[in-house]
């Protein structure tokens, strides 16, 4: 072939990466791997064999962790916190450093390890998986020295449980173990079964690095050593990546033990072009957010939402392009996508694209054969998908494209939410008013605009909705592995009820008032504005007056009356919540000092920030309201204003069940509430026994976050019931409301919105 041809044809020749450096590594290991537990490495009695997706071949056999040994590493991190958090911040920095630079030492064999391991381009382990890790130690270095001044009244958790997936084996165990370290934790971590090898490599680092002993620990398992970490008594945090199934049975498995968890879980997220784009860079965009980690990303841009006016054109270049990619061997360093993890992902790529063309979808596939030695799947793009269809709706994980079309932005915004998660989105278009409307209106974790696929340890990463909680990465990551010390409550507190012995409490319908000629007054329930009678008619008593007792379908109507007010409301600028909140608090100036003053105060000023991550331009956040949050009150009063108006200062409806035995204060609130300027619908108040009203509102899938203070037994319940639609928990019996900020946190959630800039 002559240069001539070659530069015709523009055919790629291949331009292999040696895996000379990892075959010495494993051979040195003799191709068998143990656990790493206080900083030794440990054998299993039964082992299990790790495969090259790009060849099919075995790499290696790895150690299945059995309970006994899940034991020894969660004991191993136990012994060393005392020493781990005797250090300064700066002094654990320094390790952080160190096992940063290390990374970086070895950032060629981490990236050919990495890409046996899982199947995913050199391009991609080298260029971005590896130096993304060690950035992650770098920034939590830093952290790690500032802590102190930075969070002050706050400690460590203890130690951290973490659960990793497949897909970024080195970056996700970054994203895991870094922020924990900084804030003085020690972790146990768990690799996918897929992909340990990175995993155990770093463990190498860690002790050349001169960590102390089991302040890392790495044990390999499948799903059981999992739930064997999760279900360890002497765990006092999970984190988890994977799917949405397994962080459902990890919120059911730690309800009411009291363990702090972050899940991220899966996406679908939304990729959305205008009409105004600039359609090459949106190609060339979704050729990241689709087909980088062929597809198996839980951010993956899987649906593409194009603008009537644009589809055909779009979808023009996007099949020409298609046609252009190279899915090859994953060491080779000239092709875009390499191999699908394991067989079993390439079957459920498989089922679920034909699910799609049972459906109706129309299929384009590349012209050329992946190929035949190890698992490969072309890129592929479905059209002619509804939104309700399997593959508009269900997580694919592999390099499959679903392309739907929209007329309106506000048509492209309901499709884009329209799916359970809320995981990140990318909006393409040169206006850069409708950019920001859209970044706003999308309910997702990260916005990307004009770009995709980007990430940074300074951006915080995590989902809305059954995408999960918690965010890994940037100042807010940090909160995830720290506890906050707050002050106790205040004891010299007047308000009403907080001396008071509550009345005893009436659970039958009470006999009708009207007792010398006085007219029968049982106080009312609070809903959609409106003063309503309970649906059942009952009532209690509560110091000689008569409680509405409300049922299932008060709560049901009033979670509804919430869901109506909440677009509205939470589009409402803070100033303006401020002001409506300052006017009710002139109006409850009759209560003696009462906290809502404050909320009004906060409700403007707990902002959002600007991050300089290492592109030209930056990403800024906004603090978002959550949507519906439920609150089952403690008996104070000061716990009754504060929670509520802090949930509603910053852009939530809520659904307020008052303390049982403390009710008469929400009852007058009301009446206050009714003659406020907060919109109907915006605070809803159901009386009665919270014990029988808890289970409609901690089910209910219309409601997004559940505060509780109670026993633990309660809290276990309403973290068990949370599980359905993944709704955030507050569950404590601990009242902590003195610490405004700290209300704010619970009551918002973090969205990054990326902004690249040039031309
Ligand atoms: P998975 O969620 O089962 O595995 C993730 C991790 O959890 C692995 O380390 C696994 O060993 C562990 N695990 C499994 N069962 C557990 C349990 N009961 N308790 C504690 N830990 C447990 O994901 P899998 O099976 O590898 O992939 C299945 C699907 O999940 C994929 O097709 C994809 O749709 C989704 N997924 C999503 C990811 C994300 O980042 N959002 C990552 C991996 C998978």
């Amino acid at each position: 072939m002559s240069v001539t041809d070659i530069l015709e044809s523009m055919e790629y020749g291949p331009a292999p990466e040696s895996p000379q450096f990892v075959n010495e590594w494993l051979d040195h290991h003799q191709r068998r791997f143990g656990q790493f537990i206080g900083g030794s490495w440990v054998q299993s009695n039964e082992s299990f064999e790790v495969f090259n997706p790009g060849n099919g071949s075995v790499i290696c056999t790895v150690g299945q962790t059995d309970d006994a040994q899940v034991d020894a590493a969660v004991r191993a991190a136990r012994t060393a916190l005392p020493l781990w958090q005797g250090l300064t911040g700066e002094e654990r920095g320094r390790y952080l450093y160190v096992i940063a630079r290390q990374i970086q030492k070895h950032a060629r064999l981490f990236a050919v390890l990495e890409s046996m391991d899982n199947g995913k381009p050199i391009r991609e382990t080298r260029d971005l998986d590896i130096p993304l890790a060690a950035r992650h130690f770098y920034y939590h270095a830093g952290w790690a020295a500032l802590l102190e001044t930075s969070f002050p009244n706050h400690q460590a958790l203890g130690v951290c449980g973490q659960i990793i997936p497949w897909n970024f084996p080195l970056l996700m165990l970054a994203w895991k173990i870094a922020p924990a370290l900084a804030c003085g934790n020690t972790v146990v971590l768990k690799p996918a079964e897929f992909t340990p090898l990175t995993g155990l490599l770093f463990a190498e680092i860690c002790t050349a690095a001169g960590l102390p002993a089991g302040v890392v620990n790495i044990i390999t398992g499948d799903g059981a050593c999992g739930a064997a970490l999760v279900n360890h008594p002497d765990v006092n945090k999970i984190a988890f990546t994977g799917s949405t199934e397994v962080g459902r049975i990890i919120r059911r498995a730690t309800a009411g033990t009291g363990k702090k968890l972050s899940l991220e879980l899966g996406g679908k997220s939304p990729f959305i072009v205008f009409e105004d784009a600039d359609l090459d860079g949106a190609v060339e965009g979704l050729v990241d957010a689709i087909w980088f980690n062929q597809g198996q990303v839980c951010c993956a841009g899987s649906r593409l939402l194009v603008q009537e006016s644009i589809a055909e054109k779009l979808l023009k270049k996007i099949r020409a392009r298609m046609e252009n990619l190279r899915v090859g061997d994953p060491l080779d360093k000239a092709i875009d996508i390499g191999a699908i993890v394991a067989p079993v992902q390439l079957e459920r790529i498989n089922e679920l694209v034909q699910k799609g063309l049972e459906e109706g979808a129309e299929i384009f596939q590349p012209t050329w054969a992946c190929p035949r030695e190890g698992w490969f799947y072309p890129p592929t793009l479905l059209t002619n998908v509804e939104p309700a269809s399997t593959v508009a709706q269900i997580e694919i994980f592999g390099p499959v494209l679903v392309a739907m079309t929209f007329r309106t932005p506000c048509e492209a915004v309901e499709l884009a939410n329209n799916t359970v998660y809320g995981l990140a989105a990318s909006v393409w278009t040169e206006n850069i008013n409708l950019a920001h409307d859209i970044a706003a209106r999308v309910k997702a974790g990260t916005i990307w605009v004009n770009c995709t696929n980007q990430f940074d340890a300074s951006s915080g990463f995590g989902g809305f909705r059954e995408s999960g909680y918690g965010r890994e990465g940037g100042p807010e990551g940090l909160r995830e592995y720290l506890a906050a010390s707050f002050q106790p409550v205040s004891e010299t507190s007047n308000l009403a009820n907080e001396s008071k012995s509550p009345g005893p409490l009436t659970p039958y319908p009470l006999s009708p008032g009207g007792a010398r000629g006085e007219l029968d007054r049982t106080h009312k329930l609070y809903i959609g504005g409106k003063q309503v009678r309970p649906d059942g008619n009952y009532s209690f008593e509560v110091e000689g007056q008569e409680i509405a007792r409300g049922n299932r379908k008060d709560i049901r109507n009033a979670v509804e009356a919430a869901q109506n007010a909440a677009k509205a409301w939470a589009n409402t600028p803070a100033f303006t919540r401020a002001q409506i909140l300052y006017y009710l608090a002139e109006n409850l100036q009759d209560w003696g000092p009462n906290p809502v003053f404050e909320c009004a105060a906060m409700t403007d000023k707990f902002e959002g920030s600007v991050h300089e991550v290492p592109m030209r331009g930056f990403t800024y956040t906004r603090n978002e309201p959550i949507g519906v949050i439920g609150i089952v009150c403690p008996n104070s009063t000061e716990g009754l204003l504060k929670l509520t108006c802090m949930a509603i200062g910053m852009g939530n409806t809520v659904v307020v069940i008052p303390s049982s035995e403390n009710p008469i204060p929400a009852v007058e609130l009301y009446r206050i509430l009714e003659m406020s300027d907060i919109p109907a619908g915006v605070v809803n108040i159901v009386t009665g026994l919270q014990d029988e009203l808890i289970p409609t509102l901690a089910d209910h899938d219309g409601v997004d976050s559940i505060w509780y203070f109670g026993p633990p037994e309660g809290a276990a319940d309403v973290e068990l019931r949370s599980c359905g639609n993944l709704k955030q928990t507050w569950a404590t019996r601990y009242e902590p409301w003195l610490d405004i900020r700290y209300l704010c946190e619970r009551a918002t959630q973090v969205k990054n919105i990326w902004i690249p800039m040039g031309e």
